[in-house]
């Protein structure tokens, strides 16, 4: 496909693509009942951007690797891509970095939900700052009630159409994959697999803009922000990728590259 049309199906695909059909007032940006942070609170936080627009969130492994959701990327080709680190704005500050090489999961494709995982390559090294750091990764599926945080330049509102200026971050609580495939996500026949896991809290999640961006425990990341149906709806959790499954796959890549 030419690449104008790819960029015309950017914006599509990092706000439906994952929820398969585009459905009702799910398609739209930032976290929602938030509050706004410094980037010195997530200095591993990133914002992955084409052609200057925000596209999707990310965290930062090593200088050179970010791993964000694979659905952000996918037929983004990497000369497209750059990442911006160490500023709360996703549209200045700190440094702005090309990205060399983008790395999906080989599994991922058919169904946008599953193995949403991929890293990018970056072409230059990121200089570490207070404000621009590495998350380590958890070795374990975090625990259902265990505290998290999720953060993101994601819409602020479901229906919103726009992302927000500045950095945001709401504070949830993991479920587990089994209450959290009972939840409604079993009506509508959104299947919870392994490799997922779940947050939420009340009036409080993650909205489209987020995607790819942290979900945290005691430092340590635990998920990437994937899918969920609408944003913070009663009994329809954030369903987040869980980095404690793909660890291995991770490390598999990131010592091959550093
Ligand atoms: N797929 C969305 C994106 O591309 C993220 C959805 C997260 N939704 C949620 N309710 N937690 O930005």
């Amino acid at each position: 496909m030419p690449i104008s049309w790819a960029l015309l199906l950017l914006p599509i695909l990092s706000t439906t693509t994952v929820l398969g059909a585009r459905r009702g007032s799910q398609s739209n940006f930032r976290i929602i009942n938030g509050t706004p942070i410094s980037i010195s609170d997530a200095p591993w936080q990133v914002s992955i951007q084409v052609l200057g627009y925000h596209i999707c969130g990310g965290s930062i492994l090593s200088s050179k690797i970010i791993i964000t959701a694979a659905h952000c990327v996918f037929y983004v080709p990497a000369l497209l891509l750059q990442v911006r680190a160490g500023s709360k704005y996703w549209k200045d500050g700190g440094q702005l970095i090309d990205v060399a090489q983008v790395k999906r999961h080989a599994n991922y494709g058919t169904d946008p939900t599953k193995n949403d995982i991929a890293l990018l390559r970056l072409s230059q090294r990121l200089y570490f700052t207070r404000n621009i750091d590495r998350i380590r990764l958890a070795k374990q599926t975090p625990e259902s009630g265990e505290k998290a945080s999720v953060s993101g330049w994601g819409q602020k509102k479901e229906n919103a159409t726009v992302g927000s200026r500045d950095l945001h971050m709401a504070s949830l609580r993991i479920i587990d994959r089994k209450s959290c495939q009972a939840s409604n996500y079993a009506k509508l026949r959104k299947i919870v697999t392994e490799g997922m896991i779940c947050a939420e809290s009340g009036d409080r999640d993650a909205c489209q803009g987020d995607s790819g961006g942290p979900l945290v425990v005691d430092n340590q990341l635990v998920g990437i922000v994937s899918w969920g149906i609408g944003c913070a709806r009663k009994g329809h959790p954030g369903v987040y990728t869980d980095i404690a499954y793909y660890r291995k796959w991770i490390f598999k890549y990131v010592r091959r590259q550093e």
